[in-house]
């Protein structure tokens, strides 16, 4: 049994968390218990909360998938939108109500929630059932305040730190897949966004620490490793080692994991020497999450995204005259403040020149505090769904028809699974990261396969394992 606990150094990404023997008087507190533990938000969250069971488990929690069995309930929360804060106050109600016969329930907000001052505040205010807050820059202090809330009464907060913590044991959810952290939080001030604002700025880990990570993953067997930063491009940009993200994924593509991937690329800082790595290793996967946001030059500018739809054409024309066969995905708003069907009709015409191979849509939400917030929300909610609906439907043929190319042909496939709707079937991914249902053994699961593609639809393939 271990208790984290940590060291800041002067320069604070050579700061260590040491593990300690738990003692036994925590032990007896907590062993048996159960913890309920709920994810919201992106793959940095569901990485996260790899950490936050480690700790748990250490102190000798054991995990509930069932709310009324725990003893300790921790949302990880996402405040990218409205609706995903608005999701975890409705479940923060659960929460109350079930403390109120269980007098001894521990309930615990973490994630990008508790990184924002305003709703830190709301909490201490309004919400004082909730016994502990914190950052998602301080999970690591999550075994230290269980054991300080032991004896105190008020709502305990730590959400403010800027260090790179290192030596973290995670519980990881996968024994195939794994997140490996390269840095933490976003300097790009995009101006709808409020990440740089939960999770403060851009931090990078030292390469050898990053290193020493993934080799331990590839000698205990992981499959495929996915690099995890808001903009990776920018990784080392802060460290000034004379090293950036082109030569980490090179050096990481060395170790010979069999699949390697990352996410998510700015097309700002995206350099030709990115390309040049991946196109050179087979490891890394031809996939690359290259979010445009909008296709009009006044909106992008108005975003604060450092870059017009011709440059971003001109990188995409690139990527795929570069990189055989990659697959591209985007991220696209619409409704930000004063778009006009003008902007947006930009929007669909980029869509119809990349045809992208998916794409993750959204309507503009207003969040307290970022620079467009001070502008005038002013596009009608009818209108933003109007255009949403409209921009689903050609985003949609797109990825029906990317996912038709593979009609009839062998391509390898990462078997992760069961399938979920179909328990007779394995699911996994391509290389360009698309979901293969797959009649199959289940001894197959975590082999990379040849699968003959028989069915595709817009969001899934289905095919026959080829021997
Ligand atoms: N770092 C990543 C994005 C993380 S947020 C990147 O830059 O690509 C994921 C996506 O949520 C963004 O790409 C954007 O499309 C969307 N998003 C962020 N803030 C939003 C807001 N205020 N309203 C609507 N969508 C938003
Ligand atoms: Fe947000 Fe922009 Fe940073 Fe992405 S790059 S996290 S959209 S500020
Ligand atoms: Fe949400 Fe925070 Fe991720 S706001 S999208 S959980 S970085």
């Amino acid at each position: 049994m271990l208790k984290p606990n940590y060291d800041i150094a002067k320069d604070r990404s050579k700061t260590k968390i040491n593990y300690l023997d738990v003692d036994n008087e925590i032990k007896k507190i907590y062993d048996g218990k159960k913890y309920f533990l709920k994810t919201y938000g992106c793959q940095m969250n569901v990485h996260d909360s790899e950490q936050i069971s480690s700790y748990l488990e250490m102190l000798g929690f054991a995990r509930t998938e069932e709310l009324a069995n725990a003893d300790i309930v921790v949302l990880n929360t996402c405040a990218i939108r409205e609706n995903a804060h608005d999701k975890v106050f409705g479940y923060l109600g659960r929460c109350k109500h079930l403390k109120k016969e269980k007098k001894d329930l521990i309930i615990i907000l973490m994630g990008c929630m508790a990184g924002q001052v305003d709703v830190v505040e709301d909490i201490e205010k309004n919400h004082k059932y909730v016994d502990i807050v914190i950052g998602p820059n301080n999970i690591f202090d999550l075994p230290k305040l269980l054991m300080e809330k032991l004896d105190k009464q008020n709502i305990l907060v730590h959400s403010n730190s800027d260090i790179v913590p290192e030596n973290i044991i995670y519980k990881r959810d996968s024994d195939i897949c794994a997140w490996v952290n390269v840095m933490f939080g976003c300097d790009k001030f995009c101006t709808y966004c409020i990440v740089p604002f939960t999770r403060g700025r851009e931090r990078s880990r030292k390469m050898e620490c990053i290193l020493n990570e993934c080799k331990a993953l590839v000698d205990s067997g992981y499959k495929e490793i996915t690099l995890l930063g808001q903009n990776v491009n920018a990784y080392g940009k802060d460290l000034n080692l004379g090293y950036d993200f082109a030569t980490l994924l090179e050096n990481v593509a060395k170790l010979g994991i069999p699949r390697l991937r990352f996410v998510t690329s700015h097309p700002w800082d995206f350099t030709d020497k990115m390309i040049d790595v991946i196109s050179k290793y087979d490891n890394i996967m031809p996939y690359i999450h290259l979010p445009i946001q909008s296709g009009s030059n006044r909106i992008l500018k108005k975003m604060n995204r450092r870059y017009t739809k011709e440059e971003y054409i001109t990188l995409f024309n690139k990527m795929k005259e570069k990189i055989p066969g990659v697959a591209i995905t985007t991220d696209i708003i619409v409704g930000f403040p004063s778009e006009t069907e003008e902007d947006f009709q930009e929007t669909l015409d980029i869509v119809n020149y990349c045809k992208y191979d998916g794409a993750y849509t959204f309507i503009y939400s207003e969040r307290k505090g970022t620079a467009s917030s001070f502008m005038k929300d002013d596009v009608s909610q009818e209108e933003k769904e109007n255009r949403l609906h409209r921009l689903n439907e050609l985003v949609n043929k797109y990825s029906k028809e990317s996912n038709e190319k593979l009609l009839n042909k062998v391509v390898k496939v990462l078997l992760i699974g069961e399938s979920e709707k179909d328990k007779e079937k394995l699911y996994g991914y391509t290389e360009t990261m698309k979901l293969v249902n797959v009649s199959c053994d289940k001894k197959e699961i975590g082999n990379i396969v040849s699968v003959n593609i028989t069915d595709a639809k817009s969001f899934s393939l289905d095919g026959n394992i080829i021997k």
